[in-house]
Parts: structure tokens; sequence; C-alpha cells
């Protein structure tokens, strides 16, 4: 059989299509932290990308792209309202992180959400070749391994949980978990960011179904005997060599000054990178800063906080609502605080390219990662790969699965608002020596755990698990 000796299935392509007047197409990287821990890993593995193209009712053949054989799925709109904007997005993601906003439960959602992960699973088995690996990707497709398994029992397959995965309290609110948990349980290898999200998966097995567990490993009956699943953590990182490159070129180091210049030299620099999501704490970060302003531990126009808040996911109503929340607030902070050729606050809702972004990142003295869940949050390794200069500061959330890994950061509950405040002002009257000496055991850790590293541990310990089916523990 043809195919592709590895095939990713996730939600997304790395490319959204945008089709103009004349319905030419063209292509622009998509958003998010999977496509960015991806991407690399499928340029260098000649494997191929089935995904959607971001765009309704577009059928497209299979093209090459960047190193890539790009596959796209196509959606219509009331799909894409369902399974993408309804299910994945208003039910599993708040479901996945603290019910931060309330999960809305419809069977309509549920049916689309089944419907479409099986044509990613049917997509997927066209293009792998016999005994090929699949590796599935995030919340979006949890039903698509054992889809997946019944149509092409010989392949390996792999899925990872990019995102948290709740405790067993919430998790069993899903009216449709056990069919998650099936869906789930056709992978040979499940992964997830932290420790804790594969101990809440596998808590959840052991008290929703009948199967057999030991350690990390689930035994599922199979018509031969039982086949083990193992469920580990890999936490993810980024492409760290190429941000670090980004930050030394002689561009990025000139935008990064003109940056600061831009901003009137401010003494400090504060960041905050992230999707418009109520997950990021954003809100919590804008509040503490604007009440540092208030109590004068920090002023204008010696310090500015630049609040890149990429557009998200802007038809669900629950972002919608954050976006007049944080902009009411942006406009109050910097009524209140701004100053003619100087604001407090520097909000952006757009997204912007690899080279800007370092530069930022690189221009920043202190970088605020407030997220009250995350899965890890790549923005935080993306800054510390990019502080070339060895200067910077990460005030990190420890509900953000980074928190692990990053020790160096320091570490902030961004419900404890008073506690917020004080780390930032650590943060910005830090000793140059101590910045210096955390900012190295920063890179130190996250150059050497890059995104090839993660994907290489996952594979080979896909890899790794029996081809035959074991007898019964
Ligand atoms: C997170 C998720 C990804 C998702 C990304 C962007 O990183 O884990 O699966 O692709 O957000 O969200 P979007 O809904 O635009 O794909």
């Amino acid at each position: 059989r043809a195919g592709y000796e590895l095939v990713v299935v996730a939600n997304r392509l790395p490319v959204d299509v945008t089709v103009d007047e004349e319905g030419g197409t063209s292509w622009k990287r998509s958003p998010g932290g999977l496509v960015t821990a991806l991407q690399p890993v499928m340029q260098q593995a000649d494997g191929a990308w089935v995904g959607w193209a971001g765009k309704p009712d577009l059928e497209h053949e299979p093209f090459d792209a960047d190193g890539m054989h790009l596959v796209p799925v196509a959606l219509s709109a009331e799909e894409i309202a369902q399974y993408y904007e309804g299910f994945s997005n208003d039910t599993l993601w708040p479901l996945c992180h603290d019910v931060i906003s309330p999960p809305e439960f419809h069977r309509t959602w549920w049916e689309a959400y089944r419907r479409v992960n099986r044509r990613f699973a049917e997509a997927a088995a066209g293009q792998a070749a016999q005994g090929a690996t699949v590796w599935v990707q995030d919340y979006q497709l949890q039903l698509v391994p054992a889809m997946l398994r019944s149509m092409r029992p010989d392949l390996r397959i792999g899925y990872f949980h990019h995102i948290p995965f709740p405790p067993l309290e919430i998790f069993s609110q899903l009216p449709w978990r056990r069919q998650v948990i099936e869906g789930l349980l056709g992978a040979d290898l499940i992964g997830f960011q932290r420790p804790g999200d594969a101990s809440n998966f596998i808590r959840v097995v052991r008290r929703l179904t009948d199967l057999t567990t030991r350690g990390s490993m689930v035994s599922v009956p199979t018509e031969h005997g039982h086949r083990g699943v193992r469920a580990a953590a890999f936490p993810i990182s980024i492409d760290s060599s190429k941000f670090d490159a980004l930050a030394r070129t002689e561009a990025v180091k000139a935008r990064a000054r003109e940056i600061r210049h831009d901003l009137g030299d401010p003494k400090v620099l504060l960041l905050g990178v992230d999707r418009l999501d109520y997950t990021k704490g954003i809100r919590h970060r804008i509040k503490a800063f604007g009440e540092l302003l208030e109590d004068k531990r920090l002023e204008v126009p010696e310090a500015a906080l630049v609040q890149v808040a990429s557009p998200s996911r802007e038809n669900v109503e629950a972002y919608q609502q954050l976006r007049e929340e944080v902009e009411i607030l942006v406009g109050r902070i910097n009524g209140e605080h701004g100053q003619i050729g100087s604001a407090a606050i520097y909000y952006m809702h757009h997204s912007y390219p690899p080279e800007e972004m370092a530069a930022l990142y690189l221009a920043a003295d202190v970088m605020l990662v407030t997220a009250l869940r995350d899965g890890m949050n790549l923005v935080a390794k993306e800054f510390v790969a990019a502080c070339t200069d060895d200067t910077g500061v990460l005030v990190l959330s420890e509900f953000a699965g980074a928190a692990d890994e990053l020790s160096g950061a320091l570490l902030i509950n961004p419900h404890d608002i008073e506690g917020m405040k004080d780390a930032i002002e650590r943060a910005v009257r830090m000793d140059p020596r101590e910045v210096r000496r955390r900012m190295r055991k920063l890179r130190r850790r996250v150059i050497e755990d890059d995104v090839t590293k993660w994907s290489q541990r996952f594979l080979s310990t896909l890899t790794a698990v029996p081809d035959q089916p074991s007898p019964p523990p």
C-alpha cells in the first residue's frame, strides 16, 4: 500500500487559506501553539498533515508546501459552527480549562463532532502506508484514534492532548464521557503535557470504565486478547534554536531598539502575548498593572505594558465578551494614567510574524504569562529562547504547564492580585545579576529541551509499544 510513513492529523493545517475576489487562493500561517510546535517536526519528517484550512466549504486537492504534504479536510459552515466553535471550543475547551467559562452541552454539537471526527479518520486512513504511524493531535479529534483503528488495524496510532486533561469530577459532567474515553483508547500511546494530566486520565478510565489499569498502562480487550495503551507526559516545546537565531539577526535587534524608541524609551517595558482567550488571565494581569500605577509603585512614562492579543474564535460568545471586557479595561487604565505621547498600555488586537515577535521579546524587560489554566504555554518558551542577551524576567503562572520546567521564572497565582503585583514589582526592580542568573538557567532548559526532542521522545515511545496484542493481564 503506497502512502506516507508518518501522518499527522490535526484540526488545523499549519496554513490557513485566504480566497481573493477572483477566487484565487493564498496561504498564511495558522494560529496557536499546536502549529508552532508541529511545523518544524513535520518539515523534517517528510510526512503528510491532514487538517482543515480554516474556511468553510473549501474542497482542495492535497498539495505540497514548505516541505510538507498537506491534505485539506472540507468542513461546511454548519460543521464549523457545531463541531469547531460548538463542541470543541464551547464544550471541550472550557471543560478542560477548569470550567472558567461554563461549558455548553448540546446533542447536535456532539453529533457533528462525531461526524467530523470520522471524516478526519477517513482522510488519515487514505494517506497512511501499510503499518505507518499516525499521530492524532488535540481535543478536537479525540474520537479519531478508535475510528482509525477500526478502519486500519495495521497502523500504529499516537494521540497527543495539547491542553489540560480535567479532573474526574469535571470530566464526568460530559454526557458523552464514555465515548470520548473509548475514542482515545484507540491509540497505542496517549500523550499529555503534565504528569497530572496523565494521572487525571488514568483515574477517569478507572472510575468510568471496567478496564484494568496498571500504573500508566490501560489494558483494552481485543478479539484475540488484550492490547496495552500507555498514558504518559511529554511536555511540548518550541523550535528554540530558530527563535534564538532570529533574535541574533541584525534586523531583529534593530527592530527591538526601534520598538523601545517608538514607545518613548521606557525604563521598564512589560509584555503580554496571548491569543485573546479567557484562559490566559489577560484581565487579571491588566488589573494588576493598573493597580501598580494607581499605587504609584509604577509610573507612566517610565513603565509601559505592550499587550498583543491575537484574534481567536471570534464567533464564540465567551470570546466576544472577553474582548469587550479587556478593551474597556485597557481604555479605562489608559484614560486614567496615559499622557499625551505615552500610553500606559499599548494594546494590539493582531497577530504578527515570528520576526516581529522575536523583536518584541528581545525588547521587553518583563514578560507576563498569567494564564488561569494552560496546557503548556509556548509563548513563555519563545520569550526565553529570544532573550539572547540574558536580560529579561519571566513572570509565570503556576497554572501553565511550562511552570513544571521553567524554574528561574517568578511563579505566581494569577487569582492572587496582590501576589501578582508583588511579583511584577520584584521583576521590575530585580538586580541585573539575578536577572542574568535566572535567564541563563531558563535558557539552558529551553534550548536543551526543544520540540525535536519532544517529538522524538513521543514517537520512539510509540514505536516501542509492542506490535502484538498481549495476553490478558
Ligand atoms: C491551542 C490548541 C490548538 C489550537 C490553538 C489555536 O493551542 O491547543 O489545538 O489550534 O489553540 O486555536 P484555534 O481554535 O484557532 O485553532
